[in-house]
């Protein structure tokens, strides 16, 4: 007989006495044994402060150190080398050596690592593993430059939650975005990843990015990471990795507010960019790192290095050697270094030798462990370690319905002669032109390190689906030259069609971190092939693929329709079928302006008046201007069509006794007065005249996407704040002096109705 059937013979109070000689005195004797060994910072009962608190004292200098180390597990994503050697890598991580991996991805991976570090480091902290998650993880979204033209916070909000979702799932805790810089240079051949020229609009973006990728901090999201703080996009010409150089109030009103909004929406890190502020390296510099984003923002998450940025202060000539830029970077607030592995190196003897104070590399150590207790990693390592989920969240029928949605709202219809889009007949004979349009391998850009080319779809598969009576020439080759014969070969298929929809632009390949070029026109065969099918006389749409405006003043004669389709992602082709044949009425407007020509740039609508602005700032004898271009843009900030019109009217300011306690309100009339049901962006731009400091000539302050069916017309209010309406010193504080306030607001930076009132000053 069993121990147990033994024990259901016995009366009751046997059993009880029993239980309460033996078992309930073995039982805790084996939990106070157990609580007597559970440190405090594996306690999950105890608060995080107290955990974190505990393991800092129990942490040598190597380990605080190893903490600060993130190492280079994978791909490279910079000059160097990776380690490769598994081995090496496994004892780094056993030797508490390593705090973190950048691109080690997939749950066996992850796990592995994982695990060595839990099981076999001494004290068992675990790792973040991080990747340049950009623009979806394996189901790709467009490139965040296209995606912020759709100014719907919300669906961006999704979007980056979709691509957190699948990175979760794969192992990955942490994220390399948003970038949050502004750029006025398309040479830059990251304005790709960013949100545009204007500062409002991208700390909005930057905002809802942050707040998609990050949810409530479960398995589901992943750490977001403010990049490239701060000004990293000013590079100068537009050459990656050049030099920056700014004024304080430019730094304050043009390129901060978009880190700002990430940073207050809880981004829980933030990079260093490559770039200087002032002469000194961002990784050095206090006042950016310490006194601005540490103290004045409260910042409470770390930082990170950009790459090698600690170790390329040598080469900047601003260190000596690699224990100087480790001592500079740390004594800044900068935290921890990406693959080049100073940190790790020097900072023992830095902190022994008393270079470097230990409060400030506490300080450092116990935000990145915050973060590992917040993400529940050191109550479950392994809980982004699930293979089911890797199995069933990655590239679902939903992830991608989501990621169609996106590209079809990021779509700008730039142009449209004789409303000859949309294609709404489905038999219409449609010739479709353009080595691109069937190349896979040129769909993507540089960051899509887990997205399958081959599992887009390309626009010539996505028209087919719905044009039956589609043909195709190439028109140009993959480097986009053409031959007499491919041009021959174009008409002739021309010739036979009723509508030419011509796909030019750019490999996606060109588009993203390492990708600067100085000639950023449309590539002249692709203008050759254009006229040669313009003398067809046939209606002509033109689907431009591109990671950064091109210098379209070319094409323009050539073109009856203009769509910007950017880089679309996974449902390229589905999502321009669907606009281009009207299921989707483009609702898109460019977040960055549209240079006329090369030698125009830097272009952008937020520019100053100057002393001789001349009629519309376009300049007229002695005044600022080019003799041979316009000053204006080819096609303004916040520019782009609808298959419909919007007519605006009544712009009322309804209350101007502004003080700090009562904003601004106006409102507006805005009516579909087209023959589409449509969405609309409307914007709120202000300018401010007679200030201390010279304010721009328009500057975005509010707007709203509002749906309006054929006829519906809504009257929208809008509210501002004093501080809204504020500008900033050179020191970061707000100011509005008495004077003409003009409040303009339209479908465009250009096209606005205005009215004026006057700041009394309150
Ligand atoms: C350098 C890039 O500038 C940065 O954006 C990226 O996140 C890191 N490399 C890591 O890949």
């Amino acid at each position: 007989m069993s121990y147990k059937k033994i024990i259901y013979t016995l009366p009751k109070p046997v059993i009880i006495l029993f239980a309460i000689l033996f078992i309930i005195p073995i039982l805790s004797f084996k939990i106070n044994k157990n609580k007597q060994q559970l440190p405090v910072y594996k306690n999950p009962k105890i608060s995080i402060e107290l955990r974190i608190a505990d393991l800092i004292k129990r942490m040598t200098i190597e380990e605080k150190a190893g903490q600060l180390n993130q190492m280079n597990g994978g791909s490279l994503t910079g000059p160097g080398s990776s380690k490769t050697d598994r081995d090496a890598k496994t004892l780094m991580v056993k030797q508490g050596k390593v705090g973190s991996f950048l691109t080690v991805s997939g749950v066996q991976n992850t796990l592995y690592f994982q695990k060595v570090a839990v099981q076999q480091s001494r004290l068992g902290i675990p790792l973040l593993f991080a990747m340049d998650v950009i623009h979806g993880y394996r189901t790709i979204f467009p490139i965040p430059l296209a995606e912020a033209c759709s100014w719907d916070l919300t669906g961006i909000e999704q979007n980056s939650a979709v691509s957190a979702k699948e990175a979760s799932a794969a192992g990955i805790h942490w994220t390399f975005a948003p970038m949050c810089d502004i750029s006025n240079d398309p040479r830059w051949g990251r304005v790709m990843e960013g949100a545009g020229e204007d500062p409002f609009l991208a700390g909005q973006i930057s905002g809802a990015r942050v707040k998609g990728f990050q949810g409530n901090f479960d398995n589901q999201h992943i750490l977001a990471c403010v990049k490239h703080y701060a000004g990293y996009g000013a590079v100068e010409a537009g050459r990656e990795y050049n030099h920056v150089d700014m004024s304080r109030v430019t730094l304050w009103n043009k390129h901060l507010p978009s880190y700002k909004g990430a940073v207050d929406a809880g981004a829980a890190t933030v990079m260093n960019g490559f770039n200087v502020f002032e002469g000194v390296p961002v990784s050095a510099n206090k006042y950016l790192v310490t006194d601005i984003l540490k103290n004045k923002w409260k910042f409470k998450g770390y930082l990170i290095s950009d790459w090698a940025s600690f170790e390329e202060m040598i080469a900047h000539g601003y260190a000596k050697d690699s224990i100087d830029a480790t001592q500079k970077a740390i004594n800044a607030g900068s935290m921890m270094d990406m693959k080049s592995e100073v940190v790790l190196k020097n900072l023992p003897n830095l902190v022994k030798n008393g270079k470097v104070s230990i409060t400030l590399v506490n300080n450092a150590v116990s935000r990145i462990l915050y973060y590992k207790f917040k993400l529940g990693l050191f109550d479950n390592p392994y809980k982004y370690c699930n293979t089911q989920r890797e199995e069933n969240d990655i590239f679902t029928p939903n992830n991608r319905e989501i990621a169609k949605t996106a590209a079809q709202k990021s779509l700008v219809l730039l142009q449209n002669k004789n409303s000859v889009l949309p294609i709404k007949n489905l038999d219409k004979k449609i010739a479709l032109i353009g080595y691109f349009a069937d190349s896979h391998a040129d769909m993507f850009d540089f960051w899509t390190f887990k997205g399958i080319p081959e599992e887009a779809v390309t626009i010539k598969e996505g028209l087919q689906k719905i044009y039956p009576n589609l043909k195709y020439a190439t028109g140009y080759d993959q480097d986009t030259k053409s031959t007499q014969k491919l041009i021959n070969e174009a008409v002739e298929t021309a010739q036979q069609a009723d509508v030419l929809v011509v796909n030019i632009g750019w490999s996606g390949k060109f588009a993203g971190e390492d990708r600067a070029f100085a000639d950023i026109n449309v590539p002249p065969a692709q203008v050759e092939l254009l006229k040669a099918l313009h003398q067809t006389g046939k209606p002509i749409v033109a689907l431009i693929s591109s990671g950064r405006p091109l210098i379209l003043t070319n094409i323009l004669d050539y073109c009856d329709a203009i769509l910007q389709c950017w880089i679309p992602g996974t449902e390229t082709g589905n999502a321009v079928a669907i606009v281009i044949s009207g299921g989707y009425n483009p609702s898109a407007k460019t977040v960055i302006s549209f240079p006329y020509s090369i030698g125009q740039i830097p272009v952008y609508y937020n520019h100053f008046n100057t002393s001789r602005p001349g009629l519309n700032n376009q300049g007229g004898a002695w005044e600022s201007r080019y003799r041979d271009i316009p000053n204006a843009p080819l096609f303004p900030f916040g520019f782009g069509l609808s298959y419909t019109n919007f007519a605006y009217s009544n712009l009322q300011l309804i209350d101007t006794l502004l003080t700090t306690n009562k904003p601004l309100k106006l409102k507006v009339t805005v009516q579909n007065t087209g023959n589409y049901d449509g969405e609309e962006i409307v914007q709120l731009y202000i300018n401010k005249k007679f200030s201390s400091i010279i304010r721009p000539v328009k500057e975005l302050k509010a707007f709203k996407k509002i749906a309006l069916k054929i006829g519906e017309q809504k009257t929208l209010e809008f509210t501002l704040t004093k501080k809204e309406l504020s500008y900033l010193t050179a020191e970061g504080i707000p100011f509005l002096e008495p004077g003409i306030i003009s409040i303009f607001v339209g479908t465009n930076s250009k096209d606005v109705l205005s009215k004026s009132f006057n700041y009394l000053g309150n």
